[in-house]
């Protein structure tokens, strides 16, 4: 058996995964689920294996049929070592199931699955999963990834096993990031001080191509002028060191609303081809947690435009901006690259 992690491939699930999944399923539950305290057998988790024909038999089918399902699969070559489920449903979505065979857990895999699921299901609606009460890894894994606990399954819809017995469940809720994208023009924006040189003319021109065929292209961080004036006086000795510098530039520039933490190269990208940058306004740390959350799953990607919270965030801009002591819009900086023949 292959372990190395960079083994593990995940693809969207074909109907002939059927007899996988299920495989998977059924070892993933005999070495979860046999519980004392509430007379979960290993006799009784073996038993469902009598009806796996029927469940390969749904599961081709559903993953065939079913346009609001969707399933992904963990593959070695050419075994199935783990599987995601998700459904989307009308008021929030669902992940359905997911099972990591024991021999790759613990090792990213799951994150990987369920962050397909997330970027399928959007960010829009909120969550929910069943998990059973007393599987407390896998709460831990599912409160990794943004879910909380939600109360208590009702006892009626709990999963029953061939012999009657029901496993006692729990709901979880991951809450749809309710932050919306807005997009901004470049003289809105003040831009860092990380210019010249242009860091990677590859970013830029992958964004640009992007930009132009309409792609999806993930969203720049933004906080707006108030809040990092604010936050860049409170280290008053500083500040004194730029503060009529700052102070005329926003008097020059009454168009600039917010100030950029990254994302350089799809701003550029835009601003030459004029269209409007997707942006996410962050002001707390609920909005960084967000942030954070669509990094993880791989929602947005390139360097991290926040820190681990919204204080830490803005240390950096003061840190940056107490180095620097200048300050310029998106346009101006794009109108400095195109002089330099960078872009
Ligand atoms: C739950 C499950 C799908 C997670 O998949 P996984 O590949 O093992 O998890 P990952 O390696 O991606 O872990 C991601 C994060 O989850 C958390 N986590 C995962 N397993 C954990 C454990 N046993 N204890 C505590 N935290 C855990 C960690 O925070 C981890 O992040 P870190 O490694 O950076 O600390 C998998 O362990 C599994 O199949 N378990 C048995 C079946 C099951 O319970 N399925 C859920 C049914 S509702």
């Amino acid at each position: 058996m292959d372990k190395n992690i960079n083994a593990v491939k995940i693809y969207s699930a074909v109907p002939n995964d059927g007899k996988g999944l299920v495989r998977v399923s059924r070892i993933t539950w005999l070495a979860t689920y046999p519980n004392k305290k509430f007379g979960i057998t290993v006799k009784d988790l073996a038993q469902r294996a009598e009806f796996e024909k029927e469940r390969i038999k749904r599961w081709r089918k559903n993953i065939k049929e079913n346009k609001n399902r969707k399933t992904w699969v963990a593959k070695v070559r050419r075994e199935i070592v783990g599987f995601c489920g998700a459904n989307k449903e009308n008021n929030t979505h669902e992940i359905g199931a997911i099972y990591v065979l024991p021999k790759y857990q613990g090792k990213g895999v799951g994150k990987r699955l369920i962050g397909k699921a997330f970027a399928w299901l959007g960010d829009r609606k909120n969550i929910t999963v069943k998990v059973a009460s007393y599987n407390t890894p896998s709460i831990k894994f599912y409160e990794s990834v943004g879910f909380k606990k939600a109360g208590v399954v009702k006892k009626s819809q709990w999963h029953k096993l061939p012999s009657g017995k029901l496993l006692p469940e729990i709901m979880m809720k991951r809450v749809a990031y309710k932050q919306q994208k807005i997009f901004l023009k470049p003289s809105q924006l003040i831009a860092m001080i990380d210019y010249p040189p242009l860091h990677s003319p590859k970013a830029f021109t992958t964004y640009r191509k992007k930009f132009k065929s309409g792609s999806y292209v993930e969203p720049i961080v933004v906080i707006p002028i108030k809040i990092v004036v604010e936050n860049l006086a409170k280290n008053k000795t500083r500040y004194n060191t730029y503060k009529k510098t700052l102070e005329q530039f926003l008097k020059d520039h009454p168009r600039a609303k917010y100030f950029m933490t990254g994302g350089k190269h799809r701003s550029a990208a835009a601003t030459v081809l004029g269209v409007k940058i997707p942006s996410l306004i962050i002001k707390n740390d609920a909005d960084v947690n967000g942030v954070n959350l669509l990094i993880d799953n791989g929602e947005i990607t390139g360097v991290p435009p926040v820190n681990e919270n919204f204080n830490k965030t803005l240390e950096e801009l003061e840190e940056h901006f107490f180095e620097h002591k200048r300050f310029w819009t998106m346009d101006e900086k794009v109108r400095a690259m195109i002089e330099n023949g960078d872009i």
